[in-house]
């Protein structure tokens, strides 16, 4: 998957804008061509801009909202963040005219503000997107869509009742990458799924969510009670305030930050809602600075549809990080990484058996004259001919970019969106199984059909 594809070479030796292929190695390679990344933007009148406010300015809110202002019509007007610093940088960034307040309530009293990008920690996701959605607005709200499974029933319900658009922020579930998996699989390139592994591992420490904390960090610039929300109370602590992820208080551990990517993604390609029995483990191993969630997870799921998944975060695994997951058949694997898809399917002859050693001469000599005129390898256990085909998305693409885009065609046209409440809770509920799994040191149980915890 480290294979670097020169798309430019490609399109020349090619002649054509669309997707091609060509061969190197023994490996055929596809360019997936741009055009599928999304439908191509329709005009869109001055007057008729999606005005769109951020709550939540942090590093993914800030980024989320960059990406969102480069969607046609799309406009950033006002911000909302608990740290002053990122206030004025929203000012920066979107110009001194966007309003900035500590008060999310501000912004959501506001007519002119179509649609929310919510890119608070996990415990204010269910708080700050059923206010927007009550007070009319669409909602954009990143991953891990839950904090507590009493959240999921709550968004999707305020999404019923209101009828406001809402799209999670698993921005896979858009990519052009899982979109050709789920097609490979959905056409039978790797026969009948039975398992899939998927891992994320970091070896830093910024991987393993030590952010800076700045340096004018101050109750006075921190808006520390606002923060907390439901949180226990507890004195100021910088920390806490900005790598949040580390105190289940706030974020959701390994399995609510990254588990959650690898579901929506094997849900997305597989089209299935969830698993129905989980059980993980793992432990604090390295980072041992206060944090309460563990550094390592491993999580085993039955899915009811004849496949298992296996998850696995390391964020001390001692080399590269890197992320992936390996799809596996009956008659092939499909691997989704490094920037593309690879399918890999090796013919799979019933070899002859070593009893053929017992029969008689002439019956063996006849037998494996016959079996090699219709598997011409040398030997059984000789190489075997490798069938490899990779796609590989055009350098620079963005999934987050289609997320958005297809988040802001859902607000223009009503249709529904791609990753909606429903998608989002069967994912982090089926994620967070594990942190059930782990702190109760049992198998759980899960109705991934009515999304409810089963005892
Ligand atoms: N989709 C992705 O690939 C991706 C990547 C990174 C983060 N995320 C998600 O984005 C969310 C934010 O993560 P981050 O890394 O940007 O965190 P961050 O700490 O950088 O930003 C969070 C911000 O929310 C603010 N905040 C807290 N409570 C608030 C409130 N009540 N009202 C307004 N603002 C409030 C904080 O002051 C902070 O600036 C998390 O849920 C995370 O899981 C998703």
């Amino acid at each position: 998957m480290a294979e670097k594809v020169n798309r430019r070479g490609f399109l020349k030796a090619g002649g054509i804008m669309t997707a091609g292929t060509f061969i190197s190695g023994g490996i055929t390679h596809h360019v997936m061509a741009e055009e599928q990344q999304s439908e191509p933007a329709k005009p869109i009148a001055a007057n008729d801009h999606i005005q769109i406010a951020l709550i939540g300015a942090g590093g993914r809110g800030q980024s989320d909202t960059k990406v969102a202002a480069q969607v046609p019509g799309v406009k950033v007007r006002a911000a909302a963040d608990c740290y002053d610093g990122r206030l004025t940088h929203a000012k920066e960034l979107w110009g001194d005219g966007i309003q900035t307040t500590r008060d999310y309530g501000e912004i959501l009293a506001r007519k002119d503000i179509d649609a929310v990008v919510i890119g608070t920690p996990d415990h204010w996701h269910m708080r700050t997107a059923v206010d927007a959605m009550n007070a009319g607005k669409d909602v954009y709200c990143e991953k891990p869509m839950i904090h507590l499974y009493s959240d999921g029933p709550k968004m999707i319900e305020t999404a019923r009742r209101t009828g406001r658009i809402i799209q999670i922020g698993s921005q896979r579930v858009s990519s052009m990458i899982y979109r050709k998996a789920k097609d490979l699989l959905a056409s039978g390139a790797i026969g009948k799924l039975n398992m899939v592994n998927a891992w994320w591992d970091r070896n830093s420490s910024m991987g393993a969510w030590n952010y800076t904390v700045p340096p004018d960090a101050s109750p006075e610039t921190c808006d520390w009670p606002r923060f907390l929300g439901t949180a226990p109370k507890i004195p100021w602590n910088p920390e806490h305030f900005f790598q949040w992820r580390k105190w289940k208080a706030y974020g959701s551990g390994e399995a609510g930050d990254l588990f959650v990517h690898l579901f929506s993604g094997t849900h997305f390609v597989t089209g299935v809602n969830g698993p129905t029995r989980a059980m993980a483990t793992g432990g604090l191993r390295y980072w041992r600075d206060g944090r309460d969630v563990p550094d390592v997870l491993v999580g085993l799921f039955d899915y009811p549809e004849g496949f298992n998944l296996g998850v696995r975060v390391n964020f001390v695994d001692g080399g590269s990080e890197n992320e992936g997951l390996i799809f596996t058949g009956s008659e092939g694997t499909m691997i989704i990484g490094g920037g593309g898809v690879s399918l890999s399917r090796v013919p799979r002859p019933k070899a002859p058996g070593y009893v053929i050693e017992s029969w008689a001469d002439a019956m063996q000599k006849e037998y494996l004259e016959s079996y090699y005129k219709e598997y011409p390898i040398e030997h059984p256990s000789g190489p075997i001919p490798l069938a490899e085909e990779k796609y590989v998305a055009p350098k620079g693409y963005d999934d987050t970019y289609d997320h958005m885009k297809n988040f802001f065609h859902a607000v223009r046209t009503r249709q529904p969106v791609v990753e909606d409440a429903v998608f989002g809770f069967r994912a982090a509920g089926a994620a967070l199984l594990s942190n059930l799994s782990y702190y109760r040191q049992k198998v759980v149980r899960w109705d991934p059909n009515e999304m409810k915890l089963l005892a």
